[in-house]
Protein backbone atom coordinates (compact mmCIF):
# COMPACT_ATOMS: atom_id res chain seq x y z
CA UNK A 1 0.00 0.00 0.00
CA UNK A 2 1.04 3.49 -0.47
CA UNK A 3 0.16 7.42 -0.21
CA UNK A 4 -1.25 9.24 -2.94
CA UNK A 5 -1.14 12.47 -3.61
CA UNK A 6 -4.19 14.65 -3.37
CA UNK A 7 -5.01 17.12 -5.70
CA UNK A 8 -6.21 20.49 -4.68
CA UNK A 9 -9.21 22.61 -5.98
CA UNK A 10 -7.48 24.79 -8.75
CA UNK A 11 -6.39 21.63 -10.22
CA UNK A 12 -8.52 20.94 -13.48
CA UNK A 13 -8.72 17.18 -12.82
CA UNK A 14 -10.99 17.93 -9.82
CA UNK A 15 -13.66 19.76 -12.44
CA UNK A 16 -13.69 16.50 -15.01
CA UNK A 17 -16.23 13.91 -15.31
CA UNK A 18 -14.80 10.29 -14.17
CA UNK A 19 -15.81 7.27 -16.51
CA UNK A 20 -17.22 4.36 -15.28
CA UNK A 21 -15.00 1.35 -14.20
CA UNK A 22 -15.32 -1.21 -16.55
CA UNK A 23 -13.19 -3.89 -14.81
CA UNK A 24 -12.25 -4.87 -11.48
CA UNK A 25 -8.79 -5.75 -11.74
CA UNK A 26 -6.01 -6.01 -9.53
CA UNK A 27 -4.38 -2.51 -10.48
CA UNK A 28 -8.36 -1.01 -9.29
CA UNK A 29 -8.12 -3.14 -6.03
CA UNK A 30 -4.63 -1.62 -5.53
CA UNK A 31 -5.92 2.02 -6.16
CA UNK A 32 -8.94 1.29 -3.94
CA UNK A 33 -6.43 0.33 -1.20
CA UNK A 34 -4.06 3.13 -1.36
CA UNK A 35 -7.72 5.53 -1.53
CA UNK A 36 -8.24 3.82 1.64
CA UNK A 37 -4.91 4.57 3.11
CA UNK A 38 -4.40 8.04 2.07
CA UNK A 39 -8.36 9.04 3.10
CA UNK A 40 -6.95 7.28 7.11
CA UNK A 41 -3.72 8.97 6.85
CA UNK A 42 -5.57 12.38 5.93
CA UNK A 43 -8.06 11.83 8.84
CA UNK A 44 -10.60 11.96 6.11
CA UNK A 45 -13.91 10.33 6.01
CA UNK A 46 -14.41 9.73 2.09
CA UNK A 47 -11.95 10.02 -0.72
CA UNK A 48 -13.24 9.88 -4.45
CA UNK A 49 -10.70 8.62 -7.56
CA UNK A 50 -10.33 11.98 -9.45
CA UNK A 51 -8.92 13.30 -5.80
CA UNK A 52 -5.93 11.28 -6.65
CA UNK A 53 -6.07 11.80 -10.19
CA UNK A 54 -7.77 9.13 -11.78
CA UNK A 55 -11.10 10.03 -13.51
CA UNK A 56 -12.97 6.85 -12.85
CA UNK A 57 -16.15 6.09 -11.07
CA UNK A 58 -14.80 4.75 -7.77
CA UNK A 59 -14.85 6.36 -4.00
CA UNK A 60 -14.20 5.24 -0.35
CA UNK A 61 -15.99 6.34 2.72
CA UNK A 62 -15.43 5.59 6.20
CA UNK A 63 -17.39 7.75 8.34
CA UNK A 64 -16.25 5.26 11.59
CA UNK A 65 -19.66 4.49 12.01
CA UNK A 66 -21.11 1.01 12.03
CA UNK A 67 -20.96 0.71 8.26
CA UNK A 68 -16.93 0.88 8.55
CA UNK A 69 -14.72 1.23 5.34
CA UNK A 70 -17.09 1.39 1.96
CA UNK A 71 -15.83 0.79 -1.05
CA UNK A 72 -18.18 2.39 -4.35
CA UNK A 73 -17.64 1.06 -7.66
CA UNK A 74 -19.93 3.32 -10.08
CA UNK A 75 -21.97 4.39 -7.58
CA UNK A 76 -25.39 5.86 -8.20
CA UNK A 77 -27.65 7.76 -5.97
CA UNK A 78 -30.64 6.22 -6.84
CA UNK A 79 -33.45 7.41 -4.05
CA UNK A 80 -33.08 10.95 -2.00
CA UNK A 81 -35.08 12.22 0.49
CA UNK A 82 -35.74 15.21 2.89
CA UNK A 83 -33.29 18.07 3.03
CA UNK A 84 -30.40 18.78 5.92
CA UNK A 85 -27.70 21.77 6.13
CA UNK A 86 -24.37 21.20 8.05
CA UNK A 87 -20.19 21.86 7.52
CA UNK A 88 -18.83 19.86 5.19
CA UNK A 89 -15.15 20.01 4.75
CA UNK A 90 -12.69 18.39 2.00
CA UNK A 91 -9.50 17.44 1.39
CA UNK A 92 -8.69 18.52 -1.46
CA UNK A 93 -9.84 22.31 0.07
CA UNK A 94 -8.14 22.25 2.77
CA UNK A 95 -9.05 24.58 5.89
CA UNK A 96 -12.03 25.40 4.17
CA UNK A 97 -15.40 24.31 5.48
CA UNK A 98 -18.93 25.20 4.41
CA UNK A 99 -22.43 24.43 5.32
CA UNK A 100 -23.98 22.55 2.32
CA UNK A 101 -27.82 21.40 1.79
CA UNK A 102 -27.81 17.82 1.24
CA UNK A 103 -30.81 14.93 0.93
CA UNK A 104 -31.06 13.68 4.50
CA UNK A 105 -31.54 10.18 3.48
CA UNK A 106 -29.99 8.83 0.31
CA UNK A 107 -30.36 5.17 -1.50
CA UNK A 108 -27.26 4.23 -3.64
CA UNK A 109 -26.38 1.27 -5.48
CA UNK A 110 -22.58 0.75 -6.55
CA UNK A 111 -20.17 -2.74 -7.45
CA UNK A 112 -18.06 -4.07 -4.42
CA UNK A 113 -14.71 -5.15 -5.27
CA UNK A 114 -15.72 -8.72 -6.12
CA UNK A 115 -18.01 -6.76 -8.99
CA UNK A 116 -21.42 -7.43 -6.50
CA UNK A 117 -24.23 -5.44 -6.84
CA UNK A 118 -25.03 -4.20 -3.34
CA UNK A 119 -27.44 -1.86 -1.84
CA UNK A 120 -26.99 0.66 0.61
CA UNK A 121 -29.56 2.81 1.98
CA UNK A 122 -27.67 6.02 4.02
CA UNK A 123 -29.08 9.38 6.57
CA UNK A 124 -26.88 11.13 8.84
CA UNK A 125 -23.41 11.92 8.01
CA UNK A 126 -22.99 8.84 5.78
CA UNK A 127 -25.62 10.24 3.34
CA UNK A 128 -24.31 13.21 3.23
CA UNK A 129 -20.76 11.75 2.67
CA UNK A 130 -22.32 9.69 -0.36
CA UNK A 131 -23.43 12.50 -1.64
CA UNK A 132 -20.11 14.76 -1.41
CA UNK A 133 -18.22 12.05 -2.94
CA UNK A 134 -20.52 11.08 -5.75
CA UNK A 135 -20.09 15.00 -6.59
CA UNK A 136 -16.43 14.21 -7.16
CA UNK A 137 -17.28 11.83 -9.95
CA UNK A 138 -19.50 14.88 -11.57
CA UNK A 139 -16.32 17.28 -11.34
CA UNK A 140 -18.40 19.04 -8.16
CA UNK A 141 -16.66 20.41 -4.97
CA UNK A 142 -18.72 21.58 -2.10
CA UNK A 143 -17.51 24.74 -2.52
CA UNK A 144 -19.32 24.69 -5.64
CA UNK A 145 -22.59 24.37 -3.59
CA UNK A 146 -22.28 25.84 -0.54
CA UNK A 147 -24.30 28.33 0.74
CA UNK A 148 -21.83 29.53 2.78
CA UNK A 149 -17.96 29.21 3.19
CA UNK A 150 -15.96 29.84 6.20
CA UNK A 151 -11.61 29.37 7.20
CA UNK A 152 -11.36 26.67 10.03
CA UNK A 153 -14.06 24.15 11.78
CA UNK A 154 -15.39 27.48 13.35
CA UNK A 155 -18.57 29.78 11.84
CO1 LIG B 1 -14.27 15.99 -1.13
Amino acid sequence: MSLLDIRRAGDPVLKEVSQPVQKIDKQLKKLLDDMADTMYKNDGVGLAAPQVGKLIRAVVIDCQDEVGLIELINPKITYREGKAVDTEGCLSVPDIFGEVERAAKVKVEFLNRRGKLQHLTAKGLLARCIQHECDHLEGQLFIDIAQSIHRGQDK
